[in-house]
């Protein structure tokens, strides 16, 4: 894109304001398993990953943050297995949504559905598991919110999420996607070109040489097929 045609870039409070960013046409339902799930995004169901903490140590406490959790039907169909299943584990499920649109409220203690911005809430306590599926298509600073993920596992956690590095653009509209992606892999994180899966295992703490300046609504559809946000940086 010739710098001539950068757009204008919004903050977070009117990027978040932006019908891009909540909408209801974006998949927001997506369950532990099955056809529209978090098991086919991620290629693992979060619910057996949980369950083979709690397997390996009884009395460990587990935790899961799905950030940008939509609707929450994982992080519910999770809750019900465990209080079927292992009602005694100490397990927390945290959901993090910018729209408060769940498909139902908690029924035990273990489940928190928070209504609060991915780029501003912060956990209390480190986590087993961070997923973040289809969620940073739609965040402005995407490489500070990668950072802060990262950093919230446990040792011998693991982060994942949906990542397209296409999605970061300088700040004359050229691609960075390849700078970030180094610095990622430099960081000790994997990323899947073909999956755009990124993961990173126990506390990861990624470095950009990168100042955010805003972000872009109007690029259109990103490989989802849906509107997504596009985010520029100097670098
Ligand atoms: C495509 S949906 C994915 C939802 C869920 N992960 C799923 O797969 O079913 C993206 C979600 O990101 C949420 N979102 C967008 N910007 C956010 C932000 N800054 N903080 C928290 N959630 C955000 C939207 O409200 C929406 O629910």
């Amino acid at each position: 894109m010739p710098s001539d045609s950068v757009p204008r870039l919004l903050d977070d409070v009117t990027l978040e304001l932006s019908s891009v960013v909540a909408n209801n046409a974006m998949n927001r339902g997506r369950g532990l398993a099955g056809v529209n799930s978090y098991a086919r995004e991620l290629g693992f169901d979060p619910y057996e990953r949980l369950v083979d903490r709690v397997r390996g140590d009884s009395r460990a406490a587990v935790t899961w943050i799905d950030v940008c959790c939509g609707s929450g039907r994982a992080l519910l169909e999770a809750e019900a297995r465990f209080a079927q299943e292992f009602p005694k584990a100490e397990v927390t499920l945290i959901g993090i949504d910018l729209v408060d649109f769940f498909l139902a409220r908690p029924r035990t203690p273990r489940l928190w559905l928070i209504t609060a911005s991915a780029t501003t809430w912060t956990p209390d306590r480190p986590a087993d598991l961070v997923t973040c599926v289809h969620g940073l298509h739609y965040i402005g600073d995407k490489l500070a919110a990668v950072s802060a993920m990262a950093g919230w596992i446990a040792p011998g956690g693991l982060f994942a999420a949906d990542f397209d590095p296409d999605e970061i653009l300088t700040a004359d509209g050229a691609p960075a996607g390849t700078v970030v992606i180094d610095a990622l892999r430099a960081s000790g994180m994997t990323y899947d070109r073909r999956k755009r899966h990124l993961r990173g295992q126990g506390p990861r703490s990624p470095r950009f040489p990168a100042t955010y300046l805003g972000a872009d609504d109007t690029a259109g559809p990103g490989y989802t097929g849906q509107p997504s946000v596009r985010s520029y940086y100097a670098w």
